[in-house]
């Protein structure tokens, strides 16, 4: 996983949204250095990703946003699923609003400026907000399929209704559903018939 460079992106923005976790272990493992990034360098890094690739000979290009984690459980609203702890994330700080206020904060900043040099955005949060035409019916867009327990994380439950009615798989990976979704307007997206263009252009 580290191999993949774009990985060390991704690990910048979750060092820059957990400040203090989640994945610090993995964080240093690739740099120590990573506490004095800022989100710019988060979106430097990706670029750069895109003129090393343009380099080699790359010339078509699909940019996948940053999902909405401020809607998962891990970095969610206390009363709409967000979790006061996660063995992702064991020490989260009490005030779990304001991490979810600054994911969102992050997360939405990140898709802004990205609108600002691709044409195309397939918003993740579609589906979270009108999950009818995606997920089975009743829909589950607040909680999580899969569990387990803070301190081991060893410990895990699957819920008792099917994987197919949860947008979430876990407190952070959304679930095949939604997966299915995004791979569809992928496709979409490369046969240029996608709608998904975001409102800036
Ligand atoms: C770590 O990140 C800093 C700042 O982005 C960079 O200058 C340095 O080369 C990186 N080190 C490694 C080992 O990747
Ligand atoms: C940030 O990382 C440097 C090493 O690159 C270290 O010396 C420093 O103590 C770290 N600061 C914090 C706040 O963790
Ligand atoms: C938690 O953070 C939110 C948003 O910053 C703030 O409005 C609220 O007062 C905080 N709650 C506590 C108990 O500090
Ligand atoms: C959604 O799933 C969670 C378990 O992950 C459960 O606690 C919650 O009650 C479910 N919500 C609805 C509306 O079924
Ligand atoms: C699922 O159902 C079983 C048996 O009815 C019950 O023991 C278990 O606690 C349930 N699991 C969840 C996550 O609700």
């Amino acid at each position: 996983m580290a191999n993949i460079p774009l990985q060390l992106c991704v690990e910048v923005l979750l060092y820059l949204a957990g400040i203090n976790g989640p994945f610090p272990d993995v964080v240093y493992e690739v740099n120590s250095s990573l506490n004095d990034t800022t989100i710019p360098d988060y979106v430097d890094c990706i670029f750069k990703r895109f003129d090393t690739l343009y380099k080699n000979g790359a010339r078509y290009f699909v940019l996948m946003n940053t999902a909405p984690l401020e809607l998962s459980p891990l970095y969610g609203l206390p009363g709409k699923g967000g979790l006061a702890a996660s063995h992702y994330w064991p020490d989260k700080p009490a005030n779990i609003t304001e991490v979810s206020y600054k994911m969102k904060e992050y997360t939405q900043l990140v898709n802004d400026i990205y609108a600002y040099r691709t044409p195309y955005e397939f918003f993740m949060s579609d589906v979270y907000y009108n999950p009818a035409p995606y997920l089975s019916s009743p829909a589950n867009v607040t909680g999580q399929y899969y569990l387990c327990d803070v301190a081991t994380g060893s410990q895990c439950t699957s819920s008792n209704t099917t994987l197919d009615h949860f947008f979430w798989y876990d407190e952070l990976h959304p679930s095949e559903q939604v997966d299915k979704a995004i791979a569809k307007e992928f496709i979409n997206v490369v046969k240029g018939t996608s709608n998904a263009r975001h409102p800036k252009h």
